[in-house]
């Protein structure tokens, strides 16, 4: 059992949780997953980690309500405890792995909605490792803004921009980006982090911006396990499932619209059903919880 040292609610169905975890906050790198299951019966859950105090024993974690099993973890309180919290698992972030390519790059950051709780750990380590990346929050409305003044504080230049002009720049993430450049700015690398359709139409963007795109695919992520095979995602020609292989890679390869599709499959006992029958079985290992190898 791994308890929860801090509790608190970020914006509107957005929480954030401390969780002594030793194990996990020793090895742990950003860009890196855990996953955690409420309790014996729970559904696994990955998440991506948000911070980690090796000091303090504990690993921190971002995640937005959507659905039974992060409705109860968001019930949880200081002093109760996860069943299971599994990590740290996936690669670390590409810039982190090797950065000595990258300590001289000009970098922006483009965190989307939740996608801002993934960023931090990456903008803090590079920051303590003496470089200062520049970084764009998106958000809906100012309301759902999340993590913005920790991410001033250890950034170069920090962008607040919202779809509906309620804080910030009035426009969209991919619109603040454009804008930035049109005014001059240059950069040698982006990291996209968000929902999907967001990490699509900044790679869009950066490919005609010449800018190379990294982006991390947890969303489409289900068991986290590798053997669910819901997380399979097209880079270039080849195959490849974020979970083990990721869950990291080149924006401007990414099959974009294919992963938006199966994600969309995915949701049903119908769409497993035409996935497995399309895929065979890297579609379904069967991870024994979505009910999938039923089908
Ligand atoms: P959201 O839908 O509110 O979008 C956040 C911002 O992304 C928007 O304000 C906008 O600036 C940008 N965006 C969205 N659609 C866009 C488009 N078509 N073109 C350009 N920019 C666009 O985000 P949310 O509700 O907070 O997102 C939650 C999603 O983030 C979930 O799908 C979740 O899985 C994902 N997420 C991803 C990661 C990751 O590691 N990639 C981590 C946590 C959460
Ligand atoms: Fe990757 Fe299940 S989430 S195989």
């Amino acid at each position: 059992m791994y308890k929860i040292l801090e509790a608190k609610t970020l914006a509107e169905n957005i929480y954030e949780m401390k969780i002594f975890a030793p194990w996990v906050a020793k090895k742990c790198l950003p860009g890196q997953f855990v996953i955690l299951r409420v309790d014996e019966k729970g559904e696994r859950i990955p998440l991506t980690i948000s911070d980690y105090d090796r000091n303090l024993n504990s690993v921190s974690i971002v995640f937005q309500v959507v659905g039974a099993s992060t409705l109860r973890l968001s019930k949880l309180n200081v002093g109760d405890s996860v069943y299971d919290f599994v990590g740290p698992l996936g690669n670390p972030s590409e810039i982190i792995s090797n950065f000595s390519e990258f300590k001289n790059k000009n970098i922006i950051f483009i965190a989307g909605g939740v996608g801002s709780a993934p960023v931090y750990p990456q903008v803090k380590w590079l920051s303590n490792n003496g470089l200062k990346p520049d970084v764009i929050i998106g958000a809906r409305t100012k309301d759902l803004l999340i993590l913005t003044e920790e991410t001033r504080a250890i950034c170069n230049n920090l962008y607040i921009a919202t779809d509906d002009g309620s804080f910030g720049f009035n426009g969209r993430v991919t619109d603040m980006l454009t804008s930035l450049v049109n005014s001059g700015k240059k950069y040698d690398l982006c990291v996209a982090i968000g929902p999907v359709i967001m990490m699509k139409f900044v790679s869009l963007l950066t490919k005609t911006l010449n800018i190379p795109t990294i982006v991390s695919m947890n969303p489409i992520m289900v068991d986290g396990t590798g053997m669910c095979g819901a997380c399979r995602v097209t880079v270039g020609s080849e195959v490849k499932f974020a979970c083990v292989d990721g869950p990291e890679f080149d924006g401007h390869l990414v099959d974009f619209d294919e992963a938006i599709k199966r994600q969309t499959l995915y949701k049903t006992f119908e769409g497993r059903a035409y996935l497995k029958e399309k895929e065979g079985d890297t579609h379904h290992g069967g991870c024994g919880f979505c009910g999938g190898e039923n089908d």
